[in-house]
Parts: structure tokens; sequence; C-alpha cells
């Protein structure tokens, strides 16, 4: 059996993160498997999935094909944009078949909506494609658009949580979407192990002895949610004892969709933050960062899809606060495993980072019950469950196979888990 999985980055972004975790659950689960990895771009991606076992080809994307992103560019931008990738993308179509011909896959799994595309343009006679939808279509005009054109070539579109598989229904109502959360190594991310030290990181001096570090961990994609966090910070009051920490950077080279650091750290000078918030810049070691948390935030501004940095934190046996709307509010249960606050209330946020500050109790309790639920329902074997059961259904298994694992029982999936 032959995986052949399309991905358009090389960085660790939640999309990226989360097929690491497929091909590590694959692995484990169907261990004779050849899973192979076609990259659009190099990077991090890469060197994880071939520590894994994974076969990467890189494939790089032309740069006008890289670069187009309908996110934040207003319909001129995105027609000039769009000229220039049409023809580039025309080229690595023809590249990008030869190259999946040859690998003769028994199934395509495509990330990302270029690889979406591509994989519908490119695969061979009706090799089965599952599409892997991570975020929301509905609002992506340019995107959408060109989905709902190919969509007959897609077999099967997999949606990391219920709520985009309702907004994909709402488009293709006739492709079958299955919705499958993401996983993760539940033993990296777990309550003990190596810390950073976030101060130096920052360059800023030690904190205080008995200062709470709360931090939001995220690329700089725009809707993120930096800005919010900041300005909740800013609503505490100068004695309230923590240090703020902004974990991350623009990783992606779309256009226009993320913040620059510059433009974030002139926002924490301009409210004062300058000494009470660091940027540590990229962190590769996400769960050693977590883990240097007493708080971790998630303030997504849009219904945040899935939020991979949700069940990593809780995993990590962390105190959450998340933005509750979209599937982040399918991961846990508000006062139970986390709290939330409403997408982009920083009043409710800085409400919220408050009760944790002066609550010690509620972080210790909140951090245990966020690690169960981590254990209970995002493990990578249920993962590999639910994957093994859609290649069956798009008739990549044969139904005798000996890597067919018996059929699951339905599973987190079906209903919200927490
Ligand atoms: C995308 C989504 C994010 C999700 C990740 C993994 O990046 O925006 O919400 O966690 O994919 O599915």
């Amino acid at each position: 059996m032959r995986v052949v999985y399309l991905n358009p980055c090389g960085q660790l972004g939640g999309a990226e993160t989360s097929l690491l975790e497929i091909l590590a659950s694959l692995r484990a689960a169907a261990p004779d498997w050849e899973l192979w990895l076609v990259l659009g771009e190099d990077g991090p991606l890469a060197e994880e999935a071939r520590s894994l076992g994974v076969r990467v080809l890189l494939e790089h994307f032309p740069p006008a094909l890289a670069r187009l992103g309908d996110s934040q560019t207003g319909p001129l931008a995105l027609l000039a944009q769009l000229a220039r990738a049409a023809v580039a993308s025309v080229r690595y179509k023809i590249r990008l078949a030869r190259v999946v011909k040859s690998l003769h896959p028994d199934v395509i799994h495509s990330n990302g909506f270029k690889m979406h595309l591509l994989g519908a343009w490119t695969r061979p006679g009706r090799t089965p494609l599952a599409w892997h939808i991570h975020d929301y279509v509905s609002t992506r005009r340019l995107a959408s658009r060109l989905l709902c054109l190919s969509q007959r070539a897609s077999n099967v579109a997999i949606a990391n949580s219920q709520s985009v598989a309702a907004d994909l229904r709402t488009l293709m109502p006739d492709l079958p979407i299955v919705p499958i959360y993401n996983a993760i190594d539940l033993d990296r991310f777990s309550t003990a192990g190596t810390k950073l030290d976030l101060d130096s990181l920052s360059g800023l001096p030690p904190a205080e002895p008995g200062t709470i570090r709360v931090g939001l961990l995220a690329t700089f994609a725009r809707w993120k949610g930096q800005q919010v966090f900041l300005r909740a910070l800013a609503r505490l009051a100068p004695e309230v004892p923590i240090r703020g920490y902004i974990i991350g950077g623009p990783i992606y080279q779309t256009n226009g969709s993320q913040w620059s650091r510059q433009e974030l750290e002139e926002q924490a000078r301009s409210l004062g933050l300058e000494r009470k918030v660091g940027f540590t810049g990229f962190v590769r070691d996400t769960p050693a960062a977590l883990r240097s948390l007493d708080i971790a935030v998630h303030a997504s501004t849009a219904p945040e899809p899935f939020g991979m940095v949700i069940i990593e934190a809780m995993a990590c046996g962390k105190a959450v606060i998340a933005a509750q709307a979209g599937g982040a509010s399918e991961l846990f249960t508000d006062g139970e495993n986390a709290l939330g606050h409403a997408p982009g209330d920083e009043a409710g946020l800085a409400r919220q980072i408050l009760r944790l500050v002066d609550d010690r109790e509620l972080r210790e309790r909140l951090g245990k019950a966020g690690r169960r639920a981590a254990e209970t329902h995002f493990h990578g074997k249920r993962l590999a469950q639910e994957l093994l059961a859609v290649y069956r259904k798009v008739g990549a298994i044969p139904d005798d196979s000996p890597s067919t694992a018996p059929t699951p029982q339905p599973t987190a999936a079906g209903s919200e888990v927490c």
C-alpha cells in the first residue's frame, strides 16, 4: 500500500503538525505501508517526516504560486496575483503530474488549498483522492470557487472538526465529508520534560520569583489574535505579577496574511508593555515552550477551525484560555478542562487571565483535567483507525488486506469530544 501526501509548505504550522501526527500514527498502525510526502517548499517538515521513515520529494512551488493567497487581498490585487500565478501553476502542474504518476499511489491525501486543486488536476486515472480540509472554505473567495469546481475529482473530504465539516457541507453537499479530529504525540506533549528560558529567548531580564508566565503560541497569521492578547495584558493593573510571551514567528510565504514581528513589538510598546511582554521568535520545541508557561492563551479573532495549540497545551497539563468558537469550542468544556472567552473580547480575556493568576488551585485543576481530556480524545491510535476507515471507504485498501485493522468504533469525531 502506497500513500502519497501533498503539502504546499515545509514550515511547521498547525496543518503540518497535524500531518506529522498522521504520518506517525500510520507508521505505527501499518508499518509495511510506503508513505511519500511531496512538498512545495523545503523546511523543517521535510526533516521531521524523514525521521519518521517517510520518503520526501521536494517539488518547489514557483514563487508566484507560493505567494498566492486570498485571505487578506482585495479583488484587484487578487486578480493580478492570479494572473502571475496562472502561468507558473500550469508548468508546475505538469511537473507534479509526472512525479505523482511515477509514484503509483494507491491513494493521494492532500493538505492545503493549493494542493487540493493540484491533487485534483494531477491524480493519475481514478486514483482515490482525499482532501484534508483544515480551514473554513466558505470564507475564502477564490479557494472556495476553485474547490467547488474541482470537487468531482475528490472522493472524500476529511474535516478537522464538526464545524469545518458543516461549513464544507453548505458548499459541497454531494461530497462525502468525514470529520476526524487531529491527534498529538502524548509522550512529547507531556507534563514532565524540558523547559525553555523564555526570558533569555526574548532578551528580557529574568522575571521576579513568583511571576506567572502567560503565553500565546501561534503563527503570526493576523487572525491568531496577538493584538487581542496584548490589549488584554495592557488592561491588567501594573502590580499583577505576570509576564506575557508571544511565541512564534511569520512562517508563511503567502502575501499580506501575517503580522511582522516589528508590527507586534510596536503594538506592545504603544501599550506600555515593553517590559511586561517578551517575543521569543519561532520555537521548534513546542512542548518545552508550553511547559515553561503557567497559562497558555489561544486568542484567535475568527472561529478557529481546530486549534492544535489548545490540545497541545492541555496535554502539557497547562491551564488554557481559548477563544470559544468554531472547531476550537469542540475541544474543551469551559470551566472543566480549560476556560473560554469570546473571540476578540480583550476584556473577557483579561478577566480570565486574572482569574487564573489569582487562583493556583484552579490552574492546577484545569491542567490535570486538560491532560486527561487529551489522553482520552487526541491520541494517535484513534487517528490511524479513522484514517484507515477513510482509505478503505474510497477503495484504496482492499477489504481483505492484512493491513486493514478492524473497523473502528465511532469515536470522538462523531460528536463534541468533551
Ligand atoms: C489549520 C487551522 C487550525 C488547525 C490546523 C490543524 O491551520 O487553521 O485551526 O488547528 O489547521 O488542523
